[in-house]
């Protein structure tokens, strides 16, 4: 029985579905009985057997499921899966055996005979697309996997029979089973965390909002394999943080739970790590993401609230917390506010922020509620402890404040998951990039061991992974912040992030290169970001150094940061692919420092990023879709020309058609697109040409006057003062410049729910004035792969599902954009929503109109203008 995919048209979960339960016949059990499990069984990308024997450790990258007898330690019994099964979830069955989810073919296998030499992998059974999360049920009665791209959880037995599945809403991500110590699994509650945090609703703006969303957990009875009502895990509105803008105001930092990827039951409480998102601005290293455990009720379904310690000192992890002290409580925690207690004024900081917390595993002890938290991007485990008796909750233990992976051998782990023992003395975590299991001594807690999964693959894409996750050393301050952490599987945290240039959604890296039959094209590059201002991966150096407040990879031999504004190399001028394989030129250093040469070892460190963005993978499409609604939503996309702008193996017209180069003196390509005329296109229609790019050069700084009218709704721009506006033209003068052939105009700048307020940028001028974002002179088209895990849509969320975009009148303008006499109706939207949906690297993309690619790369400079750069 298969229900049909979920209906991704409502922001909420459809929760009155109830269906019956898969078709298990307890014969079954009766005919094999088992041992139940001893503990709530999770998802993660590690397990344990309940005799402590045996850790089965996922490799997605091998289609591996590493054995380790624990009684030595050191060496692994590798199982090999079923080809592309990509495994990213495990767990331990009452049958002694390990249950595993496919992420890559979509399936679920039970490997058993684990005693023998060469365990038994058994046939996959078929689920939705993008399973990332399987548990089971203290008897094994029910197997629940959560297909990340369906919306769906598939509920079957332990001989994989009786499938059923049940809708819970968008991006289910991780699971966890009560067990209740009964007979009967189905008094037992599942419970399924939705990755991506969900509109608050009402007239709360959901983006750009520190407290627009929150997290979501969907509850699931057993007893008939239906949703509840959802458990909504509140934002924090003041975690304590505060961030000056450039008028010196204090803004007060705020978060919502988002990235929720994993979830643990301990003692009646579920507990759910998020990297919490906090959008508004200024960008800061401190304002961007928080790492969050979010505490429900498991019983009462609602949570422990962010709050102020109880009166009595909390003595567990051995600091003393003076009453009533805020983000103390015995519930939901930020912890980047006790890791900032923690570090007090030492430099470098004993701990680090524990950014990306991807797995949380209880100490299994009925009397005591201790858990460890693995943060991937900073390779340590920190240790909780929440006490409810006293109503307080700390970070580290008496003895260590923090396990730092690296400390045995310090390279980069990337670490995705943990299992504690049963015997309450060890822990296993299972580091992805760094290919080896850390046994983890509680008495000491240290690394104690270490076990190879593999030989490490050497290469710069695994290389460019390990840098990519990471947040430790270079890479951010004091562990705050990596690429990974807004960039989830490589694609987005689907967060509207105010940046310097505006509101913008986290783009998807899997559409930078194309990759024509899965094969990057290091020469099919996109232009990069909403406005097209960036041209080279290397570019994202200054939002290491920027965002995630890191020192960066381009540095001199002495360790200094190269100024890239003043090698000319920053955004679309110049090079800095080029600038860092270049030892021997001298440079300007920072804050006018020495001039030193660039250390080429460490700034290589950008091409291996560049290597692994480009092995990133789009996502599957959904299983289930309707056949006929695709092929109708073809055929409207076909109609309506939207090939245009988005055709191509990238199913974007946004190219990069030349190589940049080093500075952006006269004659470098800088600035010959500055002096060349973009050829613009147009959209005949009737006696009216709709143009769909309206600048003039080739790069240039977008200067418009729509855009002074609509920053201030009223006369001139002095909201947007002093150098952005010129009053009496009233053209506004909008930096940075943006590749223009790249960009096109679909009316979209300050359109939909949030409203033209929100086109502000993330700082403030020198008065606290808001400052207009980029883009009303046009966006850069994005791509149309992995749609199902990218919602909401526009590069300011202003769309939450795809329908709208083919719906709400405020989008028409892009609608029509290849076909002015284009007007669908609802259910054409349904229809063309089914097809975007459908689009993933299987799909074979639609030709692109060589005329409307406009970046051809056959620049003519004009002699009068005058290129501005030099
Ligand atoms: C705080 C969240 C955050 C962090 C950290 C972050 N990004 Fe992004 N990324 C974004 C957002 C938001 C955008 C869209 C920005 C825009 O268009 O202005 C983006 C866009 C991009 C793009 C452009 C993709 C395209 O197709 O146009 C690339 C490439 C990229 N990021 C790479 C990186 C790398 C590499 C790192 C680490 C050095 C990184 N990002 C760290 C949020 C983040
Ligand atoms: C003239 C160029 C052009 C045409 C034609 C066009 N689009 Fe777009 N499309 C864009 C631009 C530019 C954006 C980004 C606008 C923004 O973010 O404000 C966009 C955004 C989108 C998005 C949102 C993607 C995301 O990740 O946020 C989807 C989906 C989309 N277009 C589908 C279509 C479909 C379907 C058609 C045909 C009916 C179409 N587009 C026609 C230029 C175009």
């Amino acid at each position: 029985m298969t229900m049909g995919p979920p209906d991704q048209s409502a922001g909420a979960p459809d929760l009155s579905m109830t269906q019956g339960n898969p078709d298990l016949s307890d014969a079954d059990l009766a005919t094999n009985p088992v041992t139940p499990l001893k503990h709530e069984s999770r998802s993660s990308a590690i397990a344990i057997s309940d005799d402590d024997k045996l850790v089965a450790a996922v490799s997605p990258d091998d289609d591996t499921l590493f054995l380790i007898d624990t009684t030595k330690n050191n060496s692994t019994n590798p199982v090999k899966l079923t080809s592309g099964c990509e495994p990213r979830s495990v767990v331990y069955a009452p049958d002694v055996s390990f249950w595993v989810a496919c992420r890559g073919n979509g399936t679920a296998l039970k490997v058993s005979d684990l005693d023998k030499a060469s365990p038994t992998v058994g046939t996959p059974i078929t689920v939705g697309a993008e399973p990332t999360a399987i548990a089971v049920s203290p008897h094994g009665k029910f197997v629940l996997v959560a297909n990340y791209a369906d919306g769906t959880v598939n509920l079957f037995d332990n001989n994989g029979d009786g499938s059923v599945t049940l809708a819970v809403g968008p991006n289910p991500r991780a699971l966890a089973v009560t067990n209740g110590g009964g007979s009967d699994d189905t008094k037992e509650t599942a419970f399924v965390t939705l990755m991506f945090g969900q509109p608050i609703g009402g007239n709360v703006a959901s983006e750009g909002n520190d407290t627009g969303r929150q997290g979501v957990v969907i509850p699931i009875s057993l007893a008939t394999s239906g949703a509840g009502a959802p458990i909504n895990l509140a934002p924090i509105a003041d975690t304590g943080f505060k961030v000056n803008n450039k008028a010196n105001q204090p803004v007060v930092v705020g978060a919502y739970p988002n990235q929720l990827q994993a979830i643990a039951l301990h003692n009646g409480n579920g507990y759910v790590p998020s990297t919490a998102a906090s959008p508004a601005g200024p960008v800061n290293n401190a304002g961007n993401i928080h790492p969050f455990v979010s505490v429900f009720d498991a019983s009462k379904m609602s949570e422990r609230p962010f709050a102020p310690s109880g009166s009595n000192p909390n003595t567990r992890c051995g600091t003393n917390i003076a009453a009533s002290t805020a983000g103390y409580g015995a519930g939901t925690l930020d912890l980047a506010v006790q890791v900032r207690d923690l570090n007090g004024q030492t430099q470098p900081p004993p701990v680090l922020f524990p950014t990306i917390p991807v797995d949380i595993a209880f100490v299994p002890q009925a009397n005591i509620d201790i858990a460890y938290v693995v943060s991937e991007a900073s390779d340590e485990v920190v240790r909780v402890a929440w006490e409810y008796a006293n109503n307080t909750a700390c970070l580290g233990a008496p003895n260590a404040m923090t396990i730092n992976l690296q400390a045995m051998a310090g390279d980069v782990k990337v670490p995705i998951g943990i299992a504690v023992r049963n015997d309450a003395t060890l822990a296993y975590v299972n580091s992805w990039a760094g290919r080896e299991v850390e046994v983890i001594d509680f008495s000491s807690q240290t690394v104690s061991a270490r076990v190879p999964l593999s030989p490490a693959a050497n290469d710069p894409v695994n290389a460019g992974k390990k840098l990519f996750w990471t947040s430790t050393g270079r890479w951010s301050k004091a562990g705050w912040g990596s690429c990974g952490a807004c960039h989830p599987d490589g694609l987005s945290d689907n967060v509207t992030f105010v940046f310097n240039t505006g509101p913008r959604q986290t783009l998807p890296l899997d559409a930078v290169y194309g990759k024509p039959n899965g094969v990057p094209d290091p020469t099919d590059q996109r232009v990069l970001n909403w406005s097209a201002i960036f041209d080279e991966v290397h570019d994202f150096e200054n939002n290491t150094r920027g965002v995630s407040g890191g020192l960066g990879a381009i540095v001199s031999v002495n360790k200094n940061p190269i100024d890239l504004t003043a090698t000319k190399d920053l955004n679309l001028l110049g090079s800095v692919k080029q600038l860092a394989a270049d030892g021997a030129t001298p440079r300007q250093t920072v804050n006018a420092g020495p001039v030193e040469t660039v250390d080429t070892t460490v700034a290589s460190a950008w091409d291996k990023i560049d290597a692994y963005v480009q092995t990133l993978r789009s996502s599957h499409k959904p299983s289930g879709l309707d056949g006929n609604m695709v092929a109708a939503g073809h055929t409207l996309f076909q109609n309506a020309k939207c090939a245009e702008c988005h055709g191509g193996v990238k199913w974007t017209v946004s190219r990069r058609s030349f190589t940049p180069a080093q500075g952006a003196g006269t004659g470098s390509p800088a600035c010959v697109m500055q002096t060349t005329m973009l050829a613009k296109k147009s959209v005949p229609t009737g006696n009216v040409a709709k143009p769909q790019n309206n600048d003039a050069f080739q790069l240039e700084t977008e200067h418009t006057k729509q855009a002074c009218t609509l920053a201030t709704q009223a006369t001139d721009c002095a909201a947007f003062p002093p150098a952005t506006c010129n009053a009496s033209t009233l053209l506004c003068v909008i930096a940075p410049q943006r590749l223009t052939c790249a960009v096109r105009a679909v009316g979209t700048f300050g359109a939909g729910a949030q409203g033209t307020a929100f086109e502000v940028r993330s700082d403030t001028d020198g008065n606290g004035n808001p400052l207009l974002a980029e883009g009303a002179a046009g966006f850069n088209p994005p791509s149309l792969l992995s749609l199902a895990a990218t919602a909401p849509y526009l590069h300011n969320g202003a769309a939450p599902t795809l329908e709208d975009l083919f719906t709400d009148v405020a989008f028409k303008t892009h609608w029509e954009a290849g076909n002015p006499n284009f007007a669908p109706t609802s259910d054409d939207a349904k229809n063309l929503a089914a097809y975007l949906r459908s689009i993933d690297p299987s799909t074979s993309p639609e030709a692109l109109d060589p005329n409307f690619d406009l970046c051809q790369g056959s620049f003519v400079a004009n002699n009068n203008a005058v290129c501005t750069n030099p």
